[in-house]
């Protein structure tokens, strides 16, 4: 038993390596135990990081095809170089996950590369890739050990043919025809890259809506606009099976509530209907906890119930976003070293990076009408935003939902482009208590798209400027 630590984190993803950061930051003495080779967990290597990279790279390459002409640019020919698209992708993945072990570097944090078991109270035990073990000792173990794909029981993932997010990260041709199962963030998502890029994109989802927590107003907008880019929507259909001929797969479905069949032909089918907590032979029993029936482990500010353990991120409650596993991991650490760490679940933002895109923060409109609660609402289209307008960028709207008596924000929907920058303005003023008016009141340089932000938030009290 080589060394005793303050912490030992198990999983080095946003909730991870924050925890470890900060810990070290903090002056107590921490280890980061990670199996998959690299920093950043999910997040930079299969997840945010990488579909941001294809959404960037393919939006620029559709609108080289659609939009340049518009605005005067004339190019010869547009053509895909899919392995140069893959490529920049995987050097941003690289770059920032060489930059989080830099930063383990520069905050004292060890960085203990395979597979972390928890052996009872105060005790992790590293597996490395060649079977070797090792002990640390610590006073107090972090479990972040993140999330996986949920599987589709008769729907065999090869990632090949049949792929999950990782595997739509990096397919080596344009499929032509591309059936996604789930209309959440991933199919979203990843169905506008394969599309811009030249799929066929069916989209098929058991709800009778895309995006279900998000605003149904915005969430029908997105389905609009998306449908008219190409994509199609099959709602509140199941997927019972899917079949792997040698030159195409054959999708079978039927209604959601049982029904007639309607079979569908893909060349690539990919499986994004959500992802569920990781913590396989992570020796829970050890200490004594229990995974809830989806596998999530309780927690109460940070800690489980077993003394000296504590859990972040994905392997938690809470949306499964990595801001949010971020936030749990820094206050994990603070409370951790003595302190107040804290996280405010009110104001996380969400945000699908579609275009346009989709933002949220704080409850829906649904959510208040079922909590009984008075509230107002203010809009604004970007149709009627002088930036939008001259970029030739309309689509969308502003939605700001306040308290009908205090005027405290409650929450903020919106849609358009870089609705996912905007929305930051609305979280730290929820973050502050704000009143709607408190936006309204605020300088907004002009012409910008926050401005439509703002209009939106003058419009809870009727004094919208539109022309
Ligand atoms: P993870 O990032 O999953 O990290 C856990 C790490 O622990 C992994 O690296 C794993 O290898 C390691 N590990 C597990 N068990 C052990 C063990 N026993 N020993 C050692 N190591 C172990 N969220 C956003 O906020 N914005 C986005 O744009 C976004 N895009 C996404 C796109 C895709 C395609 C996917 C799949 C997810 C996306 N997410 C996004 C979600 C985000 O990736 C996760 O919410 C986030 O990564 C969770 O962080 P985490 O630290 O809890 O877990
Ligand atoms: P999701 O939970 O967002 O969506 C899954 C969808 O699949 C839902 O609409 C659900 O109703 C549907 N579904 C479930 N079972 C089905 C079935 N049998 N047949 C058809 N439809 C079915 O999950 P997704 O898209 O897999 O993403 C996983 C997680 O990753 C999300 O929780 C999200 O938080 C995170 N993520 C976040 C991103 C972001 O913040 N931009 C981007 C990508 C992922």
């Amino acid at each position: 038993m080589a060394d005793t630590y303050d912490v030992v984190v198990i999983g080095g993803g946003p909730g991870g390596y924050n925890c470890a950061i900060r810990a070290g930051q903090l002056g107590l003495k921490v280890a980061c135990v990670e199996m998959r080779g690299t920093l950043g967990g999910t997040c930079l290597n299969v997840g945010c990081i990488p579909s941001k990279a294809l959404l960037h790279a393919s939006e620029l390459y559709e609108a080289a095809q659609t939009d340049f002409a518009k605005m005067g640019i004339k190019i010869d020919k547009v053509g895909l170089d899919l392995p140069a698209m893959l490529a920049q992708k995987d050097e941003a993945v690289d770059g920032l996950t060489k930059g989080v072990e830099f930063l383990f570097k520069k905050n004292k944090v060890d960085y203990v590369i395979g597979k972390g078991r928890i052996a009872g109270k105060g005790q992790v035990v590293v597996t490395d890739a060649e079977g070797k073990e090792t002990t640390l000792a610590t006073k107090n173990i972090v479990i972040a050990t993140g999330s996986e794909v949920t599987p589709l029981p008769g729907v065999e993932i090869d990632e090949e043919r049949v792929v999950s997010s990782t595997g739509a990260l990096s397919l080596k041709s344009v499929p032509k025809k591309l059936v996604l199962i789930g209309a959440g963030v991933i199919g979203l998502e990843l169905g506008s890259v394969w599309r811009r890029l030249g799929a066929e994109v069916t989209v098929i989802e058991y709800l009778d809506r895309i995006l279900p927590g998000m605003d149904g107003e915005v969430a029908k907008n997105a389905q609009r606009l998306l449908k008219k880019q190409g994509m199609d929507f099959k709602l509140g259909r199941k997927v019972t099976g899917v079949e792997k001929l040698k030159s195409k797969l054959k999708v079978s479905t039927e209604a959601a509530s049982g029904g007639k069949e309607e079979i569908l032909d893909a060349d690539v089918v990919l499986v994004c209907i959500g992802r569920r907590p990781y913590t396989e032979g992570l020796g829970l029993e050890t200490v004594g906890i229990e995974a809830d029936k989806r596998g999530f482990i309780a927690n109460d500010h940070f800690k489980t119930s077993a003394e000296g353990v504590w859990v972040v991120g994905d392997t938690t409650y809470g949306p499964m976003l990595a801001h949010k596993a971020e936030d749990e991991g820094v206050a994990c650490a603070e409370r951790i070293a003595g302190k107040a760490g804290h996280v405010n679940y009110d104001a996380i933002p969400g945000v699908v990076y579609t275009l346009p895109e989709i933002a949220s923060v704080g409850a829906t409109e649904e959510q208040l009408k079922e909590q009984g609660r008075k509230y107002k609402v203010g809009k604004f289209p970007f149709m009627a935003n002088s930036r939008a307008r001259t970029n030739h960028e309309t689509d969308g709207f502003v939605k700001i939902l306040a308290d009908a008596e205090t005027d405290e924000i409650l929450g903020a929907h919106m849609i358009g482009k870089a609705a996912g920058e905007m929305i930051a303005e609305v979280v730290l003023a929820m973050e502050f208590k704000a009143a709607s008016e408190d936006i309204a009141r605020t300088c907004h340089a002009h012409p910008t798209l926050s401005e439509a932000v703002r209009q939106a938030a003058m419009g809870v009290e009727g004094w919208t400027m539109q022309m």
